[in-house]
């Protein structure tokens, strides 16, 4: 029974990390820039839209301010853990330092959930600005190829979607690195168009669009809330570089929240500009953004726009791809996953046989199943992590009390709680389908770790708890 609860030790992870040869070389600039750059994707560019025709109408600025407020409470969690365990790994590790292996697992599983469907999710999203894009030079693709079967459009798969996740699969696999400075480039051009939209879609608001405001009540903000969730999804991949910033006992918490503080403030620009130019009737368009800016005849904008969400979404995906194969790397170095996910390639020292497997499993999902289907059962995994990761605050100020940490969640242990709690709260708005599918995942994670992980955890030989 006790084996459930073996710890790994907190002074053997930060050792681990310190013996690490990685460079200390991303600023506090270049971190709120790598937050900002896996949070802004599918999120805003796509989702949006749907939401405000189908479930929030103008009031989906508010939706996006309480699922901010949800990632925010879960952020400040994030952030007294990575400024006191500074090493990667993020959730997974974290639970494995305090809460034993068994939770730990389960979370790395839900994790692996969360970064894979989410990997297919925006690349739904991804291919949606693509035909956008397309459209304006007249190339019209069918619809059987490029959309999910069980989607409005009544596609057969995806295979825009697919392409791009293979495409960046296969530069992953061959050992390009993250660059920091192409980041920031990429980031900045993100920026620069959502205030592009911003700045031209002003001069479009007409403000009787905003009446009725809350067409379907508050029940319909809170259910959007839960949706729109998604777009503030990987923040916490900065937890992942911890070991790569300098000063991260400062930098990381001030790095998580400044990140999340502006996607907050783009998002809410956004969908106040976007719902005050058109009425949220007609939003029910796969590419909103551009779609408003045709509506009122800036065609030319809305295809620098498209361009500019095409790239931006590309690089979502690429780091998600890179904080997946980092997580299930990590899992099968513990011995909790076959040491499969963990081979590196000799030639090109990479977890080659991993990338593939995860971009081959993504591709195939993005194909096959829809958008809105995939972004909530990504929302579920991620609220399940978000709630864990602040009970864990709790657990490791109560077990731990002599750990230092540069950032301390105020009110402990109200303000977890009160995360925790928001985030069942947004889960539980969440489909039917969504519960029983996300019920399922962790139960088959449950016999994997029983039959195999259990047996196989690297702290077997080491007999540490
Ligand atoms: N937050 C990310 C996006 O919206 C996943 O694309």
């Amino acid at each position: 029974m006790s084996s459930l609860f073996r710890k790994k030790p907190i002074q053997t992870l930060l050792a681990q990390s310190q013996n690490k040869s990685l460079d200390r070389s991303l600023s506090l600039f270049d971190l709120i820039l790598l937050g900002v750059g896996v949070v802004i994707g599918t999120g805003i560019f796509v989702i949006t839209g749907v939401v405000a025709a189908e479930s929030a109408g103008p009031s989906i600025i508010i939706s996006f301010i309480l699922a901010g407020l949800a990632c925010a409470l879960a952020a400040f969690c994030y952030a007294e853990f990575s400024s006191s365990i500074p090493v990667s790994g993020s959730v997974y590790t974290y639970t494995y330092a305090t809460l034993g292996e068994l939770i730990a697992f389960l979370i790395g599983w839900d994790l692996m959930l969360e970064y894979v469907i989410a990997m297919s999710a925006v690349a739904a999203g991804w291919s949606s600005y693509f035909q956008s894009l397309l459209a304006g030079f007249h190339i019209l693709l069918p619809d059987s190829l490029t959309s999910a079967p069980g989607s409005e459009r009544g596609g057969i798969f995806n295979l825009p979607a697919a392409v791009i996740i293979l495409l960046i699969t296969f530069i992953v696999s061959r050992g390009v690195k993250e660059s920091t400075k192409f980041n920031n480039i990429i980031v900045i051009l993100k920026i620069a168009i959502i205030l592009l939209f911003v700045v031209v879609g002003i001069f479009y608001v007409k403000p009787e669009n905003w009446t009725p405001f809350m067409p379907f009540g508050v029940d319909g903000i809170v259910v959007s809330a839960a949706t729109v969730f998604f777009a503030y999804l990987g923040f916490d991949v900065i937890a992942n570089a911890s070991e790569e910033v300098k000063n991260p006992q400062k930098s990381m918490p001030i790095g998580i929240i400044a990140s999340l503080a502006i996607c907050t403030a783009l998002y809410m620009l956004v969908s106040f500009i976007l719902t005050g130019m058109v009425k949220y009737t007609k939003l029910n368009v796969d590419y909103p953004v551009t779609f408003a800016l045709e509506q009122v005849g800036q065609n030319m904008v809305a295809g620098i726009i498209s361009l500019g969400a095409l790239i931006g979404i590309t690089t979502v995906i690429l780091a998600l791809v890179f904080a997946q194969v980092r997580l299930t790397y990590a899992m099968s170095r513990d011995g909790l996953l076959p040491g499969l996910f963990s081979k590196v390639h000799n030639r090109y020292k990479t977890p080659f046989a991993n990338t593939w497997l995860t971009g081959f499993v993504a591709a195939g999902i993005a194909g096959f199943i829809d958008l809105s289907t995939l972004a909530h059962l990504v929302n579920m995994g991620t609220l399940a992590a978000f709630t864990l990761i602040s009970i864990a605050v709790i657990v490791l100020r109560v077990k731990q009390p002599e750990l230092k940490s540069s950032f301390r969640v105020p009110f402990v242990p109200v303000f977890p709680i009160v995360s925790a709690g928001l985030c069942l709260f947004l889960a539980y708005s969440l489909p039917g389908i969504t519960w029983i599918s996300f019920i399922i995942w962790i139960a088959a994670g449950a016999i994997v770790y029983f039959l195999y992980s259990r047996r196989h955890s690297a702290l077997i030989d080491n007999k540490a708890d």
